[in-house]
C-alpha cells in the first residue's frame, strides 16, 4: 500500500534531527523512573510501584528541552491523569517529539520482585510513532539477519517456526519460542509442542520478550503472541534500531476496543502492521531494569549509590550504548 493510501499513517513533515545527546537525555529519564519503581520491588503493590515510575518520569521529561507529544501513555485522558495520551511534555522549546513510553513495563513483576520489569521510553519526529489505543495486538517478531517476510503473521505458528529453521539452517527442535504464559495461547502452545520446538514461557513483559529475539544469547528466536498494543509499537522502536522484522494486527474484543481506534484515527481495523507502519521514521528507544533480567540488570543500592544499568539505541546514529551508571541514591 502506497503512504499516500494509507489511512492511519500521518505524513511526516518533521525535520527533527535524533542526536545522541537527545538519547541520553531520554536515557536519564527512565533511568529516574526505574530507580522510582525499584524502592517498591516486591512489596506487592503494583498500583504504588508504577504510580512512582510516572511520576519520575513526568518530571524528568518536564525538564528536558522538547515539545513533546505523547502518543502512547498510561491511558486515555478521562483514565490517566499524568502522562496521558495527548499529553504535552517538556519544555514547550526544542525539538517536536513524538513518545511512547510505559514508565513501569512488568508492574506484577515489580510487585513480585521478578525479572525483566523495565522502565521504557522511545522518541520519534512528530508522526513518526502509530498511535497505538489500548487494546491487544497479535504480534510475530524475529531479531537481524534474515531475508524479507521470513515470517507471516497470517501462516500458522508451525509454518513460521519451519521457515525460521530453514533460514538458519537449523532443525525445528532447535528453534526458540517466546510466549506469554496465557490460556489464551493454549493453542499456538499446543502447536508448538507438537512441532518440537522449544517454548520459553514469560508471565508478563513482552517488550523484552520481543526484543530478545535479537540476542542470539537468550536461545529465542521467535516471539508471537497477543499482548498489548503499546508495547507492540515501544518492542517495535527496539527493533527499528538494531534490526528485524515485526508484523502485528490490533485485536478488538468490544465497541469501547474500537471507539479506542477511532479515537487515534485507526480506520482499517484488520489492517497488519510491519515494523516500518509503526515506527516511520528513525526512532530512539530506551530501557532502564527496574529488576533484573535477561536484557538489562536491575536497580542495585550500594554503599549509598544506585547502580543502573539502560540500553540506549537510535536508529539515526546506529548507536547502540550499553550504560551502566552509579549515582548518588536520592
Ligand atoms: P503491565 O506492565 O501493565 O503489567 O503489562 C505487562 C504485560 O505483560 C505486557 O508486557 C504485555 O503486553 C501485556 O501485559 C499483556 O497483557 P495481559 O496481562 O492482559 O495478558
Amino acid at each position: 500500500m502506497s503512504r499516500a493510501s494509507a489511512p492511519d499513517l500521518k505524513l511526516v513533515t518533521s525535520a527533527v534531527t535524533l542526536t545522541d545527546d537527545l538519547a541520553f537525555s531520554a536515557a536519564k529519564a527512565v533511568m529516574a523512573a526505574a530507580v522510582a519503581a525499584s524502592k517498591l520491588a516486591g512489596r506487592g503493590d503494583e498500583k504504588a510501584a508504577d504510580q512512582a515510575a510516572v511520576d519520575a518520569l513526568r518530571n524528568a521529561l518536564n525538564a528536558m528541552p522538547i515539545q513533546g507529544h505523547i502518543v502512547i501513555g498510561e491511558g486515555e485522558r478521562d483514565e490517566a491523569p499524568m502522562l496521558y495520551c495527548g499529553e504535552f511534555v517538556g519544555s514547550g522549546e526544542g525539538p517536536e517529539i513524538d513518545i511512547a513510553l510505559d514508565p513501569l513495563e512488568g508492574t506484577t513483576l515489580t510487585a513480585k520482585a521478578m525479572a525483566n520489569a523495565i522502565a521504557v521510553m522511545a522518541f520519534a519526529p512528530r508522526g513518526g510513532l502509530l498511535h497505538a489505543p489500548d487494546t491487544y495486538m497479535d504480534k510475530l517478531a524475529i531479531g537481524p539477519g534474515f531475508e524479507d517476510d521470513v515470517i507471516d503473521l497470517d501462516a500458522s505458528i508451525a509454518d513460521n517456526v519451519h521457515a525460521v529453521a530453514k533460514a538458519k539452517g537449523e532443525k525445528v527442535h532447535d528453534i526458540g519460542v517466546c510466549v506469554l504464559d496465557r490460556p489464551r495461547h493454549a493453542p499456538i502452545i499446543d502447536d508448538l509442542r507438537k512441532i518440537g520446538a522449544r517454548i520459553h514461557l514469560i508471565s508478563d513483559g513482552d517488550v523484552c520478550g520481543v526484543i530478545n529475539t535479537t540476542n542470539p544469547d537468550t536461545g529465542i528466536d521467535i516471539y508471537v503472541g497477543q499482548g498489548g498494543a503499546p508495547e507492540g509499537v515501544l518492542a517495535a522502536a527496539a527493533l527499528k534500531c538494531v534490526g528485524g522484522q515485526f508484523q502485528g494486527r490490533l485485536v478488538f474484543r468490544n465497541d469501547d476496543e474500537r471507539r479506542r481506534a477511532d479515537k487515534v484515527g485507526i480506520t482499517d481495523l484488520a489492517r497488519r502492521y510491519t515494523l516500518n507502519d509503526l515506527v516511520t521514521t528513525d526512532a530512539i528507544f530506551v530501557a532502564t531494569g527496574v529488576t533484573s533480567g535477561s536484557m538489562l540488570q536491575g536497580v542495585r543500592t550500594m554503599a549509598g549509590a544506585c547502580h543502573t544499568h539502560t540500553l540506549i539505541m537510535n536508529s539515526a546514529t546506529k548507536n547502540v550504548t550499553d550504560l551502566r551508571m552509579r549515582s548518588p541514591c536520592a
